[in-house]
């Protein structure tokens, strides 16, 4: 068997330069797109759409589904709701689908179309989404969101928390996924500290809404692993690593 390959992609702008049809896209957005739609899988949301723009968002007004619109950080006006991990507990998203629009998080959804499998990543469900990693024969690659193109760290850091709990199992690693696996390993004892320096946490900081930051933050407290199927981000059906079919 050749060996597997982890790749870091740090910016949705350098996505062309990889082989995303033969691979698993890792979307990884933790401030706050991608821990929110965790959260919301995990809460029993039926399904999230994830849509490009508020426009697109819009044009599901008579679907009877949550629209959910977050731009630079802002509920989008007119809408019920946006990107705080808050909004998505299980009162309000059991049993519903969501149609969803964020500033990066989405767009690097909808970019990572023509993949061979989209997941969603994020500290919420790091070690469940590492251990169905593992077991799957294609190559990986971390996309992180960042912003508006640019690189960002707390989806880089996560990137190095994959990379970290996946590199026991002789993957290839490319610089970015060394660099980010490195830096994980340098500040994991407190990630918290450290991302407070980022521009992203000041910019939620200046919006009150800190207490988002130090959700998504929480290591493993989530197991769904969503999964892009038809559009629609679903829970993914797979057993849990270690145990049998035939076991009752
Ligand atoms: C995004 O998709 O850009 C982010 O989740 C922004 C935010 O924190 O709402």
């Amino acid at each position: 068997m050749t060996q597997r390959r982890i790749q870091v992609c740090l910016s949705p702008a350098l996505l062309h330069l990889y082989d995303i049809k033969q691979s698993i896209v890792v979307v990884i957005d933790i401030f706050r797109a991608t821990s929110s739609i965790c959260y919301g899988i995990e809460n029993g949301a039926e399904a999230i759409i994830p849509v490009a723009s508020p426009e697109i968002c819009r044009s599901y007004c008579d679907t009877g589904f949550l629209l959910a619109a977050e731009y630079n950080g802002e509920v989008v006006e007119g809408f019920d709701f946006g990107n705080s991990p808050f909004a998505y507990e299980k009162e309000k998203v059991a049993g519903k689908t969501v149609v969803l629009t964020t500033t990066n998080g989405t767009i690097a959804i909808n970019e990572s179309k023509e993949a061979g499998k989209i997941v969603i990543g994020s500290f919420l469900n790091l070690t469940s989404l590492c251990q169905w990693l593992q077991t799957q024969d294609e190559n990986i690659i971390l996309l992180c969101a960042g912003w508006k193109n640019n690189f960002n760290l707390e989806d880089t850091l996560f990137a190095g928390a994959v990379v970290s709990q996946l590199k026991t199992f002789n993957y290839k690693l490319d610089d970015a996924g060394i660099a980010a696996s490195d830096l994980y390993e340098i500040v994991k004892h407190d990630l918290s500290g450290y991302l407070k320096k980022t521009s992203h946490s000041e910019r939620l900081k200046q919006l009150g809404i800190e207490r988002d930051v130090e959700f998504c933050l929480n290591l493993d407290l989530t197991t769904a692993i969503p999964v892009l199927e038809n559009g629609k981000l679903v829970r993914l059906q797979h057993l849990p690593v270690g145990s049998n079919v035939c076991s009752s």
